[in-house]
């Protein structure tokens, strides 16, 4: 006789992602998890603007949403929502506030940003968006990319978990590096939140 097995149903480990602006990344993050069987979903969408285009992403993918406020933000770094509602990994997708300590220490090694550039080089305060790319294109370099990290407490400064690469042709804009950015994050960001949601 076939001795009965007991099916142990994983339960799905939950993301919140954390984004300021357009949300282009938010929105590849989501198809990836939220319309595929891969052991996460999008949980909470958590942003600081209130008229940014991640929150019209949210309530098109019917995925709660959260504006965050900056005192509190800072006060008790939105924890106890954030366990409330068991979300177990923080992924930043051009959110634009520091990380508050408290956040960082109770997700050591679970809070994951995307920098658009090669990290060590063009990261830190007020290092974000176009000014990293015209940083880029001034200093001469040849090649840019992305950096994914873990983040610390420190800007753009985490263990870094994957990088990117693309060149620099001689008659590149920052238009164009954004352009060609924006493809390398699309192409790898989720697939490496994936990975380390492995080890998570
Ligand atoms: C990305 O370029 C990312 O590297 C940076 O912010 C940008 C967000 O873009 N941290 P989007 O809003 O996802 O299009």
């Amino acid at each position: 006789m076939i001795k009965p097995t007991t099916i142990v149903q994983q339960e799905k480990k939950r993301i919140a992602v954390f984004a300021s602006g357009t949300g282009s990344n938010a929105q590849k993050i989501i198809e990836h998890f939220n319309y595929g069987n891969k052991g996460a979903t999008v949980a909470l969408v958590v942003s600081n603007n209130t008229a940014t285009g991640v929150l019209k992403i949210a309530e098109k993918e019917n995925i709660p949403s959260l504006i965050i406020e900056r005192n509190k933000f800072y006060e008790d770094g939105y924890l106890p929502a954030l366990k409330k509602i068991r979300i177990d990994i923080i992924v930043l997708a051009g959110f634009m506030w520091k990380v508050p300590d408290q956040l960082i220490q109770s997700y050591q090694n679970k809070i994951i940003n995307i920098h658009p550039a090669l990290l060590p080089k063009f990261g830190g305060k007020n290092m974000y968006g176009n000014f990293v790319h015209e940083a880029v294109l001034k200093a001469g370099e040849k090649e840019s990319g992305i950096t994914i990290h873990y983040v610390d407490e420190i800007y753009d400064h985490g263990k870094i978990i994957f990088q990117a690469k693309c060149t620099i042709d001689d008659n590149e804009t920052t238009e164009t590096l954004a352009d060609k950015i924006h493809a390398l994050e699309h192409e790898f960001y989720s697939s490496i939140i994936e990975k380390v949601l492995l080890t998570a």
